[in-house]
């Protein structure tokens, strides 16, 4: 790989020359470029699953009430019950799948709790309430259920995505996860449950094709051993009925990076015969880059940093820990290789993003709510692009969370609302879905810093490609805090004819959106020089950045 990378790099440097000096030999006489790209349009990855670009909305804190759910009567604008302002900004960005109800409150969660009357849902102990003391509102404690099944895929249907539900393994029986599967797909009329949810207003079945077998199993979802978890996940997932849907599951993956667990629970799944592999839809990967201490400690809250206060050190050692995922995908498709030789069970990496230390919170007791700044949206361009590179391997993402969370990309509280910088990206980004990922060649000198006095580098620029008829669509991410960096684009295999330009960036890298100041990051677009093979583009520093290219 590098050997071919090196060498098509200096193929490119001559062969380049000579295109460019054809068709504009002064853009590129007066060209120079500190680094390149070469967009190699006949060398396509696959197409882009829209998948990719999924979401995760948890019943944690105030993700569902308050993030989603507002309530029929409540003064802020709603369609049922359901934020509008959230359902609007969600149509702009292609959501096409999203994860509910957990994270590891999936396995705490009885289904049959948020459905029938509203008025005789009980409420019960939410699995995060010891985290959300007062002024936390009670609902983030002591879950109403008023927010279920039926509400959520109207929530899905309203933005235009569909349901991925995660079932509960660690605390309740494999014949629930039937029922609740029933309760989704059985045909108007044919079951009990079928009835029910007429009954509730929703003949039609949900046909919920993405299910999830447990989250997280080794740890909050059961502590089980990749052992134990492999024979519980065939148990549960031998034989439901499907309907006339096909049912995707998703088996629980590793805690971090462990190796040993995903190779324990394919080599489990296998020992039974390897057509069990064909059981398999999805293998979940969950990474958070939380640990900026920089070698120092292990400790899971001694080694946050601050989400909102940090160092040109930190933001560089945020955006390490999120690279991993690129190392983290291909080591762990590679073991599943070993046991699922033709590679049938596809990646689905349903929780990932940067985890901060308490604090930076728009609204006070929303328990880990934090405040997306530039850094996480460079951070989520990064990631973005990690999987558009990959996209034979990952059949599903989702950013962990959608709203008052984690890498949110919208926060919300009563009427207040804003997009923030992690939204813009993903709306940036949609161009990339369902389109062909081509390989693209980025080269660009290393970033140096000072890492606690020793030297340390980071890349200069990365990103993807992608071709949608003629619309080439290539984002990429400059993390230099403080330098822009001028590339030579060239395209291989095809001529611009016009083209546009969305860069995100501000000139404070702490900078992001609050509700009082909802348009500190945004996005600009502006037209591109876009003509013949090649065209120049400067990076700002710390920049997202998409470029929309028309070929002739
Ligand atoms: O996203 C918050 C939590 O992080 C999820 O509930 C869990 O799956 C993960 O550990």
């Amino acid at each position: 790989m590098i050997k071919r990378r090196e060498f098509l790099r200096r193929a490119a440097a001559t062969a380049g020359f000579a295109l460019a000096c054809k068709s504009s030999p002064v853009a590129w006489a007066q060209s120079d470029s500190d680094a390149r790209i070469d967009v190699l349009l006949d060398e396509p990855l696959g197409p882009i699953s829209p998948n990719i670009y999924g979401h995760f909305t948890e019943n944690l804190s105030g993700v569902i009430y308050d993030g989603i759910w507002v309530g029929e009567n409540s003064k802020v604008p709603n369609v049922n019950g359901i934020r509008k302002e959230l359902i609007d900004q969600m149509r702009k960005i292609k959501p096409a799948i999203v994860r509910f109800p957990g994270g590891c409150f999936a396995d705490s969660y009885d289904w049959r709790d948020g459905i029938g009357p509203v008025d005789k849902r009980p409420r019960r102990t939410n699995f995060w309430s010891f985290g959300d003391p007062p002024p936390a509102p009670v609902t983030h404690r002591y879950d109403p259920n008023r927010f279920g099944t039926n509400e959520f895929v109207q929530f899905c249907q309203l933005i235009g995505g569909q349901p991925y539900l995660a079932a509960n393994l660690r605390s309740l029986p494999a014949e629930q996860f039937y029922r609740w599967v029933e309760y989704c797909n059985s045909p108007a009329g044919t079951t009990t449950l079928a009835d029910e949810r007429a009954a509730a207003g929703c003949k039609d079945p949900f046909n919920v094709r993405y299910w999830g077998v447990g989250n997280e199993s080794w740890g909050c979802g059961g502590n089980f051993t990749a052992q134990e978890y492999a024979v519980e996940y065939r148990r549960f997932t031998t034989w439901v009925p499907g309907y006339s849907n096909e049912l995707s599951f998703i088996a629980s993956g590793p805690d971090g990076d462990s190796r040993e667990w995903t190779r324990g629970f394919f080599e489990e799944i296998a020992r039974k015969g390897k057509e069990q592999i064909r059981g398999i839809y999805g293998w979940a990967l969950h990474h958070y880059a939380w640990n900026l201490s920089r070698g120092k400690t292990q400790d899971w809250n001694a080694g946050k940093g601050d989400a909102l206060k940090f160092d040109p050190v930190d933001w560089y050692e945020v955006l390490r820990e999120g690279d991993r995922m690129e190392s983290m995908i291909n080591a762990h498709w590679q073991i599943m290789g070993e046991t699922d030789t033709d590679h049938h069970v596809k990646l689905v990496v349903d929780e990932w993003g940067p985890w901060y230390r308490p604090g930076s919170e728009l609204t006070p007791g929303d328990q880990i709510e934090q405040l997306p700044t530039l850094r996480d949206a460079v951070f989520s361009g990064m990631t973005l692009d990690t999987f558009n590179r990959h996209p034979e391997k990952i059949g599903i993402a989702c950013c962990a969370q959608l709203i008052n969370c984690l890498n949110s990309l919208y926060l919300a509280h009563e009427d207040k609302f804003c997009v923030t910088p992690v939204g813009h990206v993903f709306q940036m980004y949609a161009s990339h879905q369902a389109a062909q990922s081509v390989r693209a060649e980025f080269s660009a000198p290393s970033i140096h810093y000072d890492r606690d006095g020793k030297p340390a580098s980071f890349w200069g620029l990365k990103g993807s490609a992608s071709l949608l008829e003629k619309n080439l669509v290539l984002t990429a991410v400059n993390p230099d805090v403080s330098h822009e960096l001028e590339a030579r684009i060239m395209i291989r295999g095809a001529q611009a004819k016009s083209g546009q330009a969305t860069v995100l960036t501000a000139s404070n890298i702490h900078a992001h959106n609050t509700f009082a100041q909802r348009e500190a990051v945004v996005p600009r677009t502006e037209k591109l020089e876009a003509r013949g093979p090649n065209l120049n583009f400067r990076f700002p520093a710390a920049s997202v950045v998409k470029l929309e290219v028309q070929l002739a």
